[in-house]
């Protein structure tokens, strides 16, 4: 299967409730040959329209994170842990909130095919809710961001602060990380550019299959 064809596929896809609502699925966005590929949390209103991830204001600044770390949208692969917008309808107006676990996992049918496809050297997680998905349960962002980890979707996984809390935090005398995510975006795209350059390391063949 190839990536359009996993992206035409997901498109269609009803597998949670999340599509009940939907006007777009945000499937992914950028160059599917990049050593490198961010993964985000889930689309938001702008996203869920525009059918693309991160396109709203915190994908505006990833914009600007990208361009002051050397890179841009087209150099990289960006995609999300859910790939429709998460909202509560309880009002009756949409007001964005986090996937659920179970629609996290719902969702691994399209997202693990797809890194399986792309096979990029480095993830960089945006955000916590990704890197519990794609590194460790328990990832800490204050203490785990910027360390590289094993994955098993690519040689090495680093997670980030999300555009959306930086935004948050962002006051007059403060970045609110901006430049932490700046420099975690030029040290991911650098790993990137390494690993790339080196082939892995053939694998050892277990004993068991010597004999
Ligand atoms: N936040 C995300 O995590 N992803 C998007 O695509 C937009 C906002």
């Amino acid at each position: 299967m190839t990536l359009e064809e996993l992206e035409s596929a997901a498109k269609e896809c009803i597998a949670c409730r999340l599509s009940e609502k939907r006007r777009n699925v945000a499937f992914g966005d950028g160059n599917p040959n990049s050593p490198l590929v961010l993964v985000g949390e889930g689309p938001g209103d702008q996203e869920d329209q525009q059918g693309k991830p991160f396109v709203g204001k915190a994908g505006q600044l990833l914009n600007k994170a990208l361009a002051d770390a050397g890179l841009s949208r087209e150099i990289v692969y960006i995609t999300n842990t859910v790939k429709c917008r998460a909202a509560d309808w309880s009002t009756g107006k949409p007001v964005n909130r986090p996937p659920t676990d179970d629609e996290t996992l719902t969702c691994r049918q399209w997202l693990v095919p797809q890194l399986a496809l792309i096979k990029p050297q480095v993830i960089l997680c945006i955000g916590s809710p990704s890197a519990k998905n794609l590194i460790k349960k328990d990832f800490k962002i204050t203490v785990d961001r910027g360390r590289y980890f094993p994955c098993e979707f690519a040689r090495t996984a680093i997670a980030t602060l999300h555009p959306a809390y930086i935004l948050r935090q962002q006051s007059p005398t403060n970045d609110g990380g901006y430049s932490l995510l700046v420099a975690d975006l030029m040290k991911a795209w650098e790993a990137a550019q390494k690993l790339a350059s080196k082939p892995p390391r053939p694998q050892a063949v277990p004993a068991a299959l010597i004999e």
